[in-house]
């Protein structure tokens, strides 16, 4: 039986990651290890450009976004706090028959360890009741190995913004809104890790934790919280947004993101987590997804997609977490409430002291506080409003690195034929990245190796561009081969040095030719225009 087309695309691209230095297997020549990967030369290119594009769009061309690098491994009561130690596991179960070790819930899509290659779950041996296992690994700290020394890599970057919520702010001067955002290592011990790079065991993440008002405080500023289409980009963030508007608005802002390094609309799919999907303290979640080619199909034989990022509204649930598990306060002053309250109106003080309270009440009743308890502090919370203090509720927008770096590379890979004229036909492989993440920029080529002149003017032309951005310098072989070698790299401009740039051509001394990679067409460029020319496309 034939393989169904997007496999066989996969292990194309699986193929060509490793031929070209995108992606090897972590540890290979012990046999590797699974759910872990190693970025080669290109691969480790391409993920920094992407990390760079990702600091840039979310904090440098901001005003109102500050960045983080926190450890890797922190206090563990962190992970108390935000309930990882409790709840952050996947049901496991296992195969009487054959052995394996599976994910309750994807039963139908696990490889059977007798024949990991071929099938899927086709071993129907008895299965154990699921049990609940923990995604974190853990470590210990210090030379004693109790459980007093117990702590863990983190499973996600977003606990250290929420820990350190306090001293960015104070320390960058920023006012609510505004968000933390920080790229980093996280870790998980995923039972199955799955489809390549897409579920691994240790990937990074770029996450945005970004902070704003609650609506009760929009709506004793404002009068009332502002109402945005429910599609599309509701524009520059509004003074009386609520958490619905600033929900949409990094919903659109990611998306424009995509597009910006070359993922299409077309190319993206969304879903809406229903009620029943949403973690207990998320308001509404919206996952960003991309169809890669092992994405399952609906009903229409559509791809559907796979999750590249989920973007969250979280509430006020993981500051108030950290501020009742570290005892220290979470919660921000706003002269601008404090103002505004004492002008309302008594019944719409009430009335917004009455809601404050019950979200208060039933988010810490929903923590384990006992009623009585939770019925004082919420009391206390809803004085607190009054005086024109709050916990900032947060839209988290959190993005995988990994994920996103498979999806580029999906995305770039194409295959073109050429006949030539003897009705000869080769097929090769053009990796279609935008400039901006490309892993090389441009590549320098002498269209002769043997010529001292043509050799001495290329390396000075590559030395000019090598101080500006990642640049290859390349002699071996025929011009059309070291194209074709660029084109396998995703390399959008080569750049040749031929008889024309010493002045064979008066006219055209000092000149270069440029190669555009998607369609080959050529121009003629002067050296001295190079490096700018160049710049305004990969930047
Ligand atoms: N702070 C929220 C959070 O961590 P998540 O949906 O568990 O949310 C966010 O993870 C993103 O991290 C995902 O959308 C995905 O891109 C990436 N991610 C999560 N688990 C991963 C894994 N095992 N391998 C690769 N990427 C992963």
């Amino acid at each position: 039986m034939a393989e169904p087309k997007e496999n066989v695309l996969m292990e194309k691209i699986v193929s060509l990651c490793k031929r070209r230095g995108f992606v090897f297997q972590s540890s290979e020549i012990y046999g590797g290890i699974n759910g872990f990967w190693d970025y080669g030369p290109l691969g480790a290119e391409l993920k920094r450009n992407v990390k760079e594009t990702w600091w840039n769009t979310m904090i440098r061309q901001r005003e109102d976004v500050a960045g983080l690098e926190a450890t890797i491994i922190m206090s563990p009561k962190i992970w108390e706090a935000s309930g990882h130690v409790s709840t952050f596991s996947d049901p496991m179960i296992d195969c009487k028959t054959c052995k394996g070790r599976f994910r309750a819930d994807q039963t139908d899509e696990i490889p059977c360890p007798q024949k990991p290659s071929k099938c899927v779950n086709e071993c129907h041996g008895e299965k154990t009741a699921p049990r609940a296992f923990n995604l974190m690994f853990q470590t210990y700290v210090g030379p004693v190995q109790d459980d007093s020394a117990v702590a863990y890599l983190r499973p996600e970057t977003a606990q250290a913004i929420f820990a350190q919520f306090k001293n960015v702010m104070e320390t960058s001067r920023q006012k609510v809104p505004f968000g933390i955002a920080q790229i980093g290592k996280a870790f998980r011990n995923e039972v199955t890790p799955r489809n390549y790079t897409f579920r691994s065991r240790e990937f990074e993440q770029m996450e945005l934790e970004f902070f704003i008002k609650p609506d009760e405080a929009i709506e004793a500023i404002h009068g009332s919280v502002a109402t945005v289409p429910p599609t599309g980009h509701p524009g520059e963030p509004q003074p009386n947004w609520g958490w619905q508007a600033w929900h949409q608005y990094w919903v659109e802002e990611r998306v424009r993101y995509y597009e910006g390094i070359g993922l299409s609309r077309q190319t993206l799919g969304f879903h809406i987590q229903t009620p029943e999907e949403l973690a207990h303290y998320a308001r509404a979640t919206v996952d960003i997804l991309y169809k890669f080619p092992f994405s399952k199909r609906d009903e229409k034989g559509e791809l559907k997609g796979e999750e590249l990022e989920g973007i969250a509204a979280r509430s006020d649930f993981d500051l108030s977490q950290h501020a009742r598990f570290s005892g220290k306060p979470m919660g921000v002053f706003d002269e601008e409430l404090r103002g505004a309250w004492g002008k309302l109106p008594k019944e719409k003080q009430d009335d917004l002291w009455r809601r404050y309270y019950e979200n208060r009440k039933k988010y810490l009743e929903k923590s384990g506080v006992e009623t009585e308890l939770a019925s004082k502090q919420a009391t206390e919370d809803a004085n607190g409003l009054a005086k024109g203090q709050y916990i900032p509720h947060v839209i988290e927008p959190s993005a995988g690195v990994d994920r996103l770096i498979l999806a580029l590379i999906a995305n770039a890979y194409t295959e073109e034929t050429k006949t030539d004229d003897k009705g000869k036909s080769e097929t090769t492989v053009v990796m279609k990245f935008h400039p901006r993440v490309a892993p090389i920029k441009v590549a320098v080529l002498p269209l002769l190796k043997n010529k001292p002149e043509l050799v001495a003017k290329a390396r000075e032309v590559y030395d000019l561009v090598r101080t500006q951005m990642n640049s290859f310098y390349d002699d071996a072989g025929s011009i059309g081969r070291r194209y074709a070698r660029q084109d396998e790299a995703g390399t959008p401009y080569c750049v040749t040095i031929d008889f024309e740039t010493l002045g064979e051509k008066p006219e055209l001394l000092n000149t270069v030719t440029i190669r555009h990679r998607d369609d080959g067409k050529q121009e003629r460029l002067p050296i001295g225009d190079l490096a700018a020319w160049l710049l305004a496309r990969v930047r």
